[in-house]
């Protein structure tokens, strides 16, 4: 079985991609990470990315303006280019029109850094401490028009603590992130996941 080719989309560090790309890295991961975008110049995954030979491209969104679908036909060109047969959002904070995400439904991935449906959006870890939970964690989910609502190939999650900060809270999800994003990966890969 050939490996699918995978494009990373970030907007930041990228420790999720790093995660990604060390599990592609095995001679049995069912896919390779091909490419890595980003939507920022300064993103700074872009250079660990380089770092590991892997192929890089901007797509800065800003001289887009408000131009969403001039900015995704940028992006899908890209995709197109390296031949990319999934895509997975790391951090990749823009949010995208129903077009793309239509375009590419069944094959684009996005973690999520809580429970969902708890916590949709942004600042997901003040919110958790603010509500009170237990329970926290992140989610893996197909990306659907609606943000942060697709279809759940795992999840992975962490107790609340007393006395957690925000930080706390967040490193201890992000550990998770990083065990689960290359485990669903895997399985959208090898076809084990049909929503
Ligand atoms: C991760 O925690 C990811 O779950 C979150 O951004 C962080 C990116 O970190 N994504 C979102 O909040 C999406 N709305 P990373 O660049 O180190 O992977």
């Amino acid at each position: 079985m050939s490996r699918k080719r995978v494009a990373v989309l970030i907007s930041g560090r990228g420790s999720n991609m790093t995660a990604l790309i060390a599990a592609a890295k095995r001679a049995d991961y069912p896919a390779e990470i091909a490419l890595v975008v980003s939507n920022r110049p300064d993103a700074g995954g872009l250079a660990t990315a380089q770092h590991e030979g892997i192929a890089t491209e901007v797509v800065d969104h800003k001289p887009f303006g408000k131009d969403r679908a001039a900015f995704e036909n940028a992006i899908q060109a890209v995709l197109e280019r390296h031949r990319i047969d999934i895509v997975c959002l790391a951090g990749f904070m823009r949010i995208l029109t129903g077009d793309f995400v239509n375009r590419w439904y069944g094959r684009m991935l996005n973690i999520h850094p809580a429970l969902l449906p708890a916590f949709k959006g942004l600042d997901t870890h003040r919110r958790a401490l603010d509500a009170g939970v237990a329970e926290h964690g992140a989610t893996v989910h197909l990306v659907v028009p609606d943000m942060d609502s697709g279809p759940i190939l795992l999840q992975g999650s962490v107790i609340v603590r007393p006395g957690d900060t925000e930080t706390d809270l967040a490193a201890r999800v992000l550990a998770v992130e990083h065990r689960i994003y290359p485990e669903a990966l895997k399985m959208l890969a090898e076809g084990r996941f049909a929503p």
